[in-house]
């Protein structure tokens, strides 16, 4: 280790050595006008760090719940309850704690309180750090920027609409930079919307899902893929497609693997996520053995749990871990999902929520923790945006390079 790198991690251990002064919450909105947690942590230095935390849509069983209040207001998703318990107990347990080990106080609470304050500070540490959160949360390992899947068309209950399947995405294979990655898949987006309008018109090829992308009304699960296919031949073929198909949403996801199959041998289909249910594991140990040359992606299946990746492995189920830190309520929860990912070969996708907010912390996150991908929904709507626009601030002003399409 060289003299700038002893004197950073030194930086490093400063920040988070930092005391914990004071932990404020209140009640924010997220990208759905959903109440949501906002969280702000001070530490005895004077730096402070934010935090809003995110909500999905398609919640798997084995997440940690978030606590919502009930009754009349915001038709009972209401947060206060929350925020009353940041400001006391949880205010009360840290005071005092060092902002590094905050998130060893945090085990047990519903998922928007303990999330929320482990976000705060870590980013209250790095700025005491005076290091970019990349930076603070990964020491001095290896980084690099993620690459995207892009999300073009929704349906599901993403989109209200008649196609079931939740998701249906872009990943640039080629890029050589995330800003050409981004790029790329703005072209498609747009070839997309395009293509929607000349076969359903203006008013659907303007519709803009919940995560933004397109939202295709159709009956048809296989329309959108038509379509996203059509748009990529006409833009880049080398760009592949991604499929969510949120198993555990859907009534009968067994019958829909033999369309899911023909889709894959039929479409430049390269991953492929929850396509069963979260606790059939004898489905998703056959789904392996059919589809698992593929990049194979369990969401609700892992619930971002170390425990369940490590089952996973043991079955030789999946061959990659989707990372949403809301699953599991804290920053090192989810980072030993990465670790235990990491540890069994398995690799990871850093994502967003489909109710989600201006916070941009996942693509630090997905850089700090080398995560090699990311999915924070489509190149529309800025609380999908804040996250694409810090990766290409981390490209252009930190200097961190591209990894590209890991498989
Ligand atoms: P959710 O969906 O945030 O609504 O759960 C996102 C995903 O399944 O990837
Ligand atoms: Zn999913």
């Amino acid at each position: 280790m060289n003299a700038v790198d002893n004197n950073e991690s030194a930086q490093f251990r400063e920040g988070a050595r930092q005391p914990v002064t004071s932990v404020r919450a209140w009640e924010s909105l997220d990208s759905r006008a959903h109440p949501t947690v906002g969280c702000v942590v001070t530490l005895e230095s004077g730096h402070q760090g934010r935090a809003l935390v995110p909500t999905g849509a398609s919640v798997g069983q084995f997440e940690v719940a978030d606590l919502r209040d009930g009754g009349a207001r915001y038709d009972g998703l209401g947060v206060r309850d929350a925020v009353v318990r940041i400001e006391t107990t949880v205010a009360e347990t840290l005071a005092g704690v060092p902002a590094g080990e905050v998130d060893d106080h945090l085990d047990g609470g519903p998922s928007n309180v303990t999330l929320a304050v482990s976000q705060a500070s870590a980013r209250a540490a790095a700025a005491a750090s005076g290091q970019p959160l990349w930076r603070y949360l990964n020491g001095s390992g290896e980084v690099s920027l993620p690459c995207p899947m892009v999300n073009i068309f929704s349906g599901g209950r993403h989109a209200e609409g008649g196609v079931r399947v939740q998701d249906f995405l872009a990943i640039p294979l080629a890029a050589g930079s995330f800003a050409e990655a981004i790029e790329v898949v703005w072209r498609v987006r747009r070839r997309a919307a395009q293509l929607t309008e000349e076969r359903y018109g203006t008013l659907m090829s303007r519709l803009v899902a919940d995560e933004g992308g397109l939202a295709v009304l159709a009956g048809d699960d296989a329309e959108p893929l038509e379509l996203l296919a059509r748009a990529i031949e006409d833009v880049d073929e080398n760009v592949g497609i991604a499929i969510d198909v949120a198993a555990t949403q859907i009534e009968r996801p067994e019958e829909f693997l033999s369309t899911l199959e023909r889709w894959c041998s039929r479409y430049p289909i390269v991953s492929v996520e929850d396509p069963l249910d979260d606790d059939d594991w004898d489905g998703w140990t056959d789904v392996t053995r059919r589809i698992g040359h593929l990049q194979l992606v369990g969401d609700d299946l892992f619930a971002t749990s170390a425990a369940r990746v490590d089952k996973a492995a043991g079955l030789g189920v999946a061959n990659t871990v989707l990372v949403k830190p809301n699953q599991v309520g804290s920053l090192r929860r989810a980072a030993d999902a990465v670790a235990a990912a990491r540890h069994h070969g398995y690799a990871t996708v850093v994502s967003a929520r489909s109710g989600d907010t201006e916070d941009d912390m996942i693509a630090d996150l997905a850089v700090g923790w080398n995560a090699g991908q990311i999915k924070v929904g489509s190149i529309m709507r800025s609380e999908r945006l804040a996250k694409y626009n810090r990766l290409l601030e981390i490209e252009a002003v930190d200097g961190v390079r591209y990894g590209g399409w890991p498989r």
